[in-house]
């Protein structure tokens, strides 16, 4: 495949989302054919299978459920989205992915990394990211950048303490270290021109390679 799948990793409030979009803008104005999307979603089913997971009614979700249901929403995000735009040379810029189940399912939740990797294994038959961008910032820091944001939806994961936070935190920690080859650590806790920055240097050095 002739594409890049590059992925954007990180807790809550970490500032990846806008600073995703401020990128692909940037990317385009290079030359360069840029797709950004997200995840849990992305396409239609993944967005239904999105609300699913994130009302914020469904407190009896069950930790398993609510793995199995991230990794289906991925493999139809994957399918129909992500394979076709790297079939066409296209560079992907995508609002979490594989990662994001293994810091908060597989270490947060408790499920194991080693376990939750295995499911995802089914869902993504190897296809992994070229590169990942983990968006360092301090749970408490990026807890109060979203606080202060009234414009954001407050989803069921948002309801979970601090403690999960941290262990999330703790997740893309580990997470880094053993994927070192693949996750690039962000300075997240800098104003977001500076982050935007680093983020930028980071894909233009991975795309000259
Ligand atoms: P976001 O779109 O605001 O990032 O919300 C998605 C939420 O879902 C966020 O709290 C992270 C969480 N999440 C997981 O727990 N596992 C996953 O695999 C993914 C993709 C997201």
């Amino acid at each position: 495949m002739s594409g890049y799948f590059i992925t954007f990793e990180g807790g809550e409030g970490a500032g990846k989302t806008t600073i995703l979009h401020n990128i692909h803008h940037k990317l385009e104005s290079l030359g360069y054919d840029v797709l950004t999307t997200r995840e849990p979603g992305g396409i239609d089913i993944a967005e239904q299978i999105r609300k699913i997971i994130l009302d914020t009614n469904n407190t009896k979700m069950e930790e398993r459920t609510e793995a199995l249901l991230y990794a289906a929403a991925r493999r139809q995000h994957l399918v129909e989205r992500v394979l076709p735009a790297l079939e066409q040379g296209k560079i992907i810029l995508c609002d979490r992915f594989i990662d994001s189940s293994l810091a908060y399912q597989g270490y947060a939740r408790g499920l194991g990394i080693e376990e939750v990797f295995a499911v995802n294994q089914f869902a993504i038959t190897d296809h992994m990211p070229d590169v990942t961008l983990f968006f360092d910032i301090e749970p408490k820091k990026g807890l109060e950048r979203i606080a202060s944001n009234k414009n954001r939806e407050r989803n069921r994961l948002d309801l979970e303490n601090i403690v999960f936070h941290e262990k999330v935190y703790e997740g893309y920690q580990i997470l880094a270290k053993k994927f070192s080859n693949r996750i690039q650590t962000i300075n997240a806790d800098q104003p977001l021109e500076q982050v935007e920055e680093e983020v930028l240097d980071c894909i233009l050095s991975y795309l000259g390679r």
